[in-house]
């Protein structure tokens, strides 16, 4: 079954002088004045790559498509063209390594902080908030993307001290980020889910310009919940029903597996399971049916190798 997945490309498959860079879930070509973002089946859990899942790239990558369209008019972003099903031709920025999460709703990380007393990436939260509970205003909890390791919160304000963005670079970046998540949710709202929480990477153009970049309100990058219902499970204090997401987190647990040691044999049923909320979030997301145009990984090959033929 996993004759069907892409696992990546190697170094190997380009001609000299075109550099990969192979990402847990993308592999990124540099072909000297752009990128090509191939979405591959790759699965990460705890920071590690542990299976391929059918369809999960093209999944990811038109996801992402369809809300650069929706939101281009909030945001410039670094969409070029679609070359495939997987594979997206972007303008290469310099990437300000902060991942700018939002957060509409005090869940997941920021609920544990929370109940632990900590401050939220700087932020000192109102007291007596429950979980999964609404905030007033959504919230900015930047985390800085390290090149090994995990991601350590930070404040805006240490962003803007330690240099990492500038002063009105940040102030940019802080202004589009809630206006995506605003105009996010209102999609969202309108197809019957909640946006609760999500990340964004921003990039500097050459001239200076500031664009969107990376992946944008995937299931991998976001939490959704069911609006219908939310009300009630909140007032009960249930757990909300939610996208996709940790099915395949939960599972690995249940093995005994937090990320240290050897990672389970994952079952092909685990596989198509998750393959199978893959799908559904996409129905969910796009309100359409999801029918697979990804090629094989010969093809797919061909096209990317002929795009840099063509453009290098
Ligand atoms: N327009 C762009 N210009 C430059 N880099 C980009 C652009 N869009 C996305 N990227 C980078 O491409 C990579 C995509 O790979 P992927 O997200 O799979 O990697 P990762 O393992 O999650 O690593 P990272 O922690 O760097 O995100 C990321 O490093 C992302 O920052
Ligand atoms: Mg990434």
């Amino acid at each position: 079954m996993s004759g069907d997945c892409f696992p990546g490309f190697s170094a190997g498959d380009f001609p000299p002088g075109v550099s990969l860079y192979t990402g847990k879930v993308r592999d990124v070509v540099d072909t000297g004045r752009e990128l090509l973002i191939t979405v591959t089946d790759r699965i990460s859990a705890f920071d590690r790559v542990l299976a391929l899942i059918p369809s999960k790239g093209e999944i990811l990558s038109r996801v992402s498509l369809w809300w650069f369209d929706k939101t281009s008019g909030v945001c410039p972003n670094h969409v070029k063209a679609q070359l495939s099903a997987r594979t997206t031709v972007v303008r290469k920025a310099a990437i300000i390594p902060i991942e700018v999460i939002v957060r509409g709703y005090l869940t997941g990380s920021a609920w544990r902080d929370y109940q632990a007393g900590k401050a939220v990436s700087g932020l000192r939260l109102a007291p007596g908030m429950r979980k999964n509970q609404i905030f007033e205003t959504p919230l900015i909890t930047p985390s800085t993307k390290e090149a090994s390791g995990h991601d350590e919160p930070v404040s805006e304000r240490e962003i803007v001290e330690r240099g990492i963005a500038a002063p009105d670079v940040w102030g940019h970046v802080h202004e589009k980020a809630l206006a995506l998540f605003q105009h996010g949710t209102r999609i969202a709202a309108s197809r019957g889910l909640i946006l609760v929480d999500t990340k964004y990477e921003f990039g500097l153009l050459p001239g200076g310009g500031l664009i969107l970049a990376d992946e944008l309100h995937t299931q991998d990058s976001s939490r959704y919940w069911y609006a219908d219902g939310y009300e009630d499970i909140f007032r009960a204090g249930g757990e909300q029903r939610q996208l996709d997401k940790e099915y395949f987190r939960a599972w690995l647990i249940e093995q005994g597996f937090m990320g240290e040691g050897t990672a389970p044999d994952i079952p092909d049923s685990v596989r198509e399971e998750v393959s199978r909320r893959y799908i559904e979030a996409y129905k969910a997301i796009t309100g359409e049916n999801f029918t697979k145009k990804a090629l094989p990984f010969e093809a797919e090959r061909e096209i990317v190798k002929n795009y840099i033929r063509e453009n290098i």
